[in-house]
């Protein structure tokens, strides 16, 4: 079977970060520690509302990356000039609305007018030699209008994947499994993401047209638990030294 690449997605570092408008914790430290834990790249999404991701960090990961960057965003004039400029490894582009907490679907390719949006993006990244990707629903239609528009990739949505129990999990693999093979039978790259979390990765993990995963909540908030006696015990020790002098 080919190998997975993992691309962990660090926007909820900046999310805490952004909770108090600080500077830490850093996201760019984050990528070098998720570097030296394995990660194959390090995916970042800049909301045009910038709610976690800032584009200071965006252009400090392109230099400190050592893996690669995989950019997330949406099919917006301002994000799409900044990809260009920095040239990221990966584009994915993805839908976006600002009262969503998380994206909630993949991109709607159903009309001209959706698809015309799309080509214009993919059209852009591609002149200056960003793999794209598109992040869908893992329906045949949609994998097959992404074919049509020449993307490099396509990113299949596993939030309905993670969400479902039971048989509708069952169903909802069967889904993800039937997408990837139409996607790689038409040559694109398939990826998947959104939801996986420590329980539920394993027979996504296993889908054998797969070859890259975008993880990011979860690790953040596992990295939050695992850390956090060592984060305690360091500042009980500064504490208990400044005491005794
Ligand atoms: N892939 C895409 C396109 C996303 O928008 C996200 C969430 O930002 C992810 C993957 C990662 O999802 P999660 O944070 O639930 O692991």
């Amino acid at each position: 079977m080919r190998d997975m690449r993992l691309y962990i997605n660090l926007d909820h570092v900046a999310t805490v970060r952004q909770a108090r408008r600080a500077d830490e914790p850093d996201p760019v430290h984050a990528a070098d520690l998720a570097e030296k834990g394995g990660a194959d790249g390090i995916t970042v999404h800049l909301r045009e509302d910038r709610r976690h991701i800032q584009d200071r960090d965006v252009r400090l990961l392109m230099k400190s990356v050592k893996t690669v960057v995989n950019f997330e965003l949406a099919v917006a004039g301002e994000i799409v000039d900044l990809a260009c400029e920095l040239v990221p490894f990966q584009a994915t582009l993805v839908p976006e609305r600002r009262e969503e907490v998380t994206t909630e679907g993949g991109l709607d390719l159903s009309s001209e007018a959706r698809r015309g949006s799309v080509a214009r993006a993919l059209e852009r990244l591609e002149a200056v030699d960003i793999r794209t990707a598109l992040f869908i629903d893992p329906d045949e239609h949609t994998v097959r209008a992404s074919a049509d528009l020449g993307a490099d990739a396509i990113e299949l949505h596993t939030g309905e994947y993670a969400n479902a129990s039971g048989a509708a999990r069952a169903a909802q693999l069967a889904r993800l499994q039937a997408a990837a093979a139409v996607g790689r039978d038409l040559g694109l790259a398939v990826h998947a993401g959104h939801g996986l979390n420590y329980r539920n990765v394993g027979p996504v993990a296993a889908l054998a047209d797969l070859e890259e995963l975008n993880i990011g909540h979860t690790i953040v908030s596992r990295a939050v638990l695992v850390g956090m006696e060592r984060a305690v015990s360091e500042m009980a020790e500064l504490v208990r030294k400044a005491r005794a002098g």
